[in-house]
């Protein structure tokens, strides 16, 4: 193992003040003009800064440092769940023509507006020369293709519509911690009595936790074919169906810890795992966060479907780019030989909660989680995640979460909160 390992996890308020500097990664190699490093290190931009994602991150380089011994791993990570922070400081950076070695980037269009702006080299040629074209699943290569080429290499998938709960809560307030909800409305009446009880019914966090509960709740309404038209302009956002389900939102908002504003997602979730809110709404790195601190599956907590979504996994998959220009193209390489290998998305995966983007990992080197995880992604309907950069690019996203910002801190009413949503997708 490298030990001297320089970390540079940028807390998300400095971020935007740091941005300027290109030197907050605290790489050597950072803010020269791209392609002249001596390849002896590589800096990899997630925003897996704390916590169980820096886990994933650290079980990552473990595998790095025993196949690259000679490439000094240098952390750029910038801290804020699903790059809240890190993607605005990225787009300077990469503005600026100062790229990292590397940088995380969710499959689908959040790496096609990558893409379009020239960021990204073509990385097919590492396919042919680490054996990669039959490793992941089809449908995921062409979220990562354009034209002919491939613009990254994915290191997860990872499903977003689930709903974890505390079973002592749930328990103690008359209330079945297996109960499957076929609707939305059978578990808004549990909501209601964890209310009425003065429990903490559901858990969310700050803008980008509501898109992601909003998300879950479009889904469970219109049902993934009336979702998925949301991003391909089949479903009408101005809608009957869509009215009902933004009202759907309405309510389970209605449910939620006045505090959430000031949280991210570890602080929302960590609140059933302590017993302080009965449930929350998060992709499934959460369980990464329940078995770090010792909750059995089925004991501690439950994982299942976000009601009315059984059978349809939510889809997003996290994969590492080439940047144009980047400072070590030589240790960006290395990174995305290591991501690609067996051994590197076995070790990753077993620790952040997602299942390996690769066809060929063993599922018993996973938890009971993954593997149903496993299952689930090859037998249910696959839709695009909203949250995730799978179904809109990042400009849209940004739209979509002050909309949603305005109506849940009551700016803005159901109405324009609607059209603000149709303007905000109009054209896609
Ligand atoms: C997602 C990302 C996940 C996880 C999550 C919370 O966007 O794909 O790997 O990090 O954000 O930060």
């Amino acid at each position: 193992m490298r030990v001297n390992r320089k970390v540079s996890a940028v807390a998300a308020g400095v971020a935007i003040a740091a941005l300027t500097l290109g030197a907050c990664s605290g790489s050597s190699g950072s803010g020269s003009s791209g392609g002249s490093g001596s390849g002896d290190e590589v800096e990899v931009f997630t925003w897996w800064a704390a916590g169980s994602e820096k886990a994933g991150l650290d079980a990552l380089v473990g595998v790095f440092d025993d196949q690259h011994p000679d490439i000094e791993f240098v952390n750029g990570a910038v801290a804020g769940g699903a790059g809240s922070a890190a993607k605005d400081l990225l787009q300077s950076r990469l503005q600026a023509g100062d790229p990292p070695d590397t940088f995380q980037a969710h499959a689908g269009m959040e790496l096609q507006d990558y893409i379009n702006a020239g960021q990204l080299e073509d990385v097919s040629g590492l396919y042919d020369e680490f054996n990669l074209r039959e490793a992941f699943p089809e449908d995921l290569m062409e979220l990562l293709t354009q034209d002919g080429k491939i613009y990254s290499i994915p290191s997860n998938i990872h499903r977003a519509n689930m709903l974890w709960s505390n079973r002592a809560v749930l328990e103690d307030n008359g209330i079945d911690p297996d109960a499957s909800y076929a609707s939305l409305d059978e578990w808004f009446a549990d909501l209601e009595t964890l209310q009425d009880a003065g429990v903490t019914p559901l858990s969310v966090a700050t803008a980008w936790t509501q898109v992601h509960l909003l998300e879950t709740i479009l889904l469970a309404d219109l049902g993934p074919e009336g979702y998925s038209g949301l991003w391909d302009g089949s479903t009408d956002w101005e809608g009957a169906e869509v009215t009902a389900a933004l009202e759907d939102f309405e309510q389970a908002m209605s449910y939620t810890n006045d505090d959430r504003d000031g949280l991210d997602w570890p602080e929302a979730t960590q609140m059933v795992i302590d017993g302080n809110a009965a449930f929350n709404v998060m992709g499934d790195w959460a369980i990464a966060a329940f078995e770090e601190q010792d909750k059995q599956l089925g004991t501690d907590f439950t994982a299942a479907p976000v009601p009315g979504t059984d059978g349809v996994f939510d889809f997003l998959a996290d994969s590492f780019t080439l940047p144009t220009g980047a400072p070590n193209p030589e240790g960006s390489e290395a990174w995305l030989e290591t991501v690609s290998s067996v051994e590197g998305q076995t070790a990753f995966n077993a620790a952040k909660g997602s299942i390996p983007a690769r066809e060929d990992a063993d599922p018993a080197d996973f938890s009971e989680y993954q593997q149903s995880a496993m299952e689930s992604f090859s037998q249910d309907t696959i839709v695009s995640s909203l949250a995730h950069g799978a179904a809109v690019p990042v400009s849209q996203l940004n739209l979509i979460t002050d909309a949603t910002s305005k109506f849940t801190s009551g700016a803005s009413d159901l109405a324009a909160f609607q059209s603000e949503l149709a303007a905000a997708t109009a054209g896609s």
